[in-house]
């Protein structure tokens, strides 16, 4: 493809015209703590292009928060350290930013919402206020234009009477409301791409559904990049492009969603998926994961996932698993990717 001068004049400075969205890549993190050095990120790598769906699913402590606030630069440094690895947007490795230009990203280019909204609005201040001072601050609006364009992204995220309701304080709306409130509040700069932290995990199941098909249609129509992490494969099953299933700080499968729920590609993906509630099979006993992950201080030799798996082998206790290349865009680190998906 070929540049003209007056796209690259609009390039922000280190930017790469043609570069991927958003790409981690080979990401190490650790936390040292008075109990041990715990190796939480150990070489995570995934991408996400405009206009798609990332979902990151896996059990609890595996990292995928981690990996958010390091993308979003608020990652508690220390006891945290980034010890390898880049994260670049739109080409411009952040990790070597200033903080000026960290912030800059932060909200208009990436934007991040929360598990619990309730704690990440501020309580004292109303909704409006929380969006309008985005707007006043980072884009100079007057007063006025900011109510303004605050009512609209009310309005875009479904919240009824947003004229009356840009008045309210949080405690004053339902916790899906709130998490809508949420969703305007990371839209107010019109990010590129969103970070999407368990948006629905406080949430009962109808809600939930009704919040997922609000992120999924705000995304087709702003054609924005979608994170999406969860540990619930079912939540995301109706929206997520690719899926990358992260396991004790590594990414153990990677595919394009259909293809991970017709055949995964790694035995701890399958045991997600018989984990998860099915209505054909009313009444038979869930199928769970055995065991527990490990602890970050002290991983298995081997495949992290090797005292939990059920098709553990000899190789797997003496030797980490590379990354096979199943497909384009298909990784399974599994000694045994390839058997598990033969028959395709
Ligand atoms: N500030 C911190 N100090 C020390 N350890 C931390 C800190 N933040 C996270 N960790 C550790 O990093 C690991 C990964 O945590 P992370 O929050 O990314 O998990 P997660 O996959 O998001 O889990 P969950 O589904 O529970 O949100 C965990 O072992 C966690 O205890
Ligand atoms: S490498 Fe071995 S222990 Fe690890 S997931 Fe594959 S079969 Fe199981
Ligand atoms: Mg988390």
């Amino acid at each position: 493809m070929t540049t003209t001068q007056s796209e690259v004049d609009f390039e922000e400075p280190g930017q790469v015209p043609g570069a991927p969205l958003l790409e981690v890549d080979d990401l190490f993190v650790e936390f040292r703590t008075r109990d041990g050095v715990a190796k939480v990120l150990n070489g995570v790598s995934y991408r996400v292009e405009p206009g798609e769906t990332l979902a990151v699913l896996g059990e609890s402590g595996s990292g995928k928060s981690v990996t958010a606030q390091t993308i979003m630069g608020i990652l508690d440094m220390p006891p945290g350290f980034i010890t390898g690895g880049e994260i670049r947007f739109h080409g411009e490795n952040l990790l070597k930013a200033s903080a000026r230009r960290r912030r800059e990203v932060r909200g208009s280019g990436i934007a991040m919402i929360f598990q619990d909204a309730l704690s990440a609005l501020n309580p004292v201040f109303t909704v409006g206020f929380q969006i309008e001072e985005q707007l006043r601050l980072r884009r100079g609006m007057s007063r006025k234009d900011a109510r303004k364009r605050a009512v609209e992204l009310l309005d875009q995220v479904k919240i009824p009477n947003a004229k009356g309701r840009v008045r309210q304080y949080p405690h004053e709306f339902s916790g899906g409301m709130r998490q809508r409130a949420m969703i305007a509040m990371s839209l107010a700069l019109d990010p590129e791409m969103l970070i999407a932290d368990e948006p629905t995990t406080a949430l009962d199941v109808t809600v939930q559904a009704q919040i997922m098909d609000l992120l999924k249609d705000i995304q087709v129509e702003r054609n924005m990049g979608l994170i999406l992490i969860t540990h619930d494969l079912g939540v995301v099953a109706e929206v997520a492009d690719r899926i990358a299933v992260m396991y004790a700080g590594r990414i153990v499968e990677q595919s394009l969603a259909r293809d991970l729920y017709r055949k995964p590609g790694h035995p701890y993906t399958q045991g997600l998926l018989d984990s998860l509630p099915r209505l054909d099979l009313k009444g038979t006993e869930l199928r769970t994961i055995k065991g527990l992950p490990p602890s970050l201080l002290n991983v298995p030799k081997g495949c992290p996932f090797n005292p939990r798996c059920p098709r553990v082998q000899d190789i797997c206790k003496t030797e980490v698993p590379p990354q096979h290349r199943l497909a384009p865009g298909r990784l399974s680190a599994c000694h045994f990717a390839e058997e598990l998906i033969s028959g395709d």
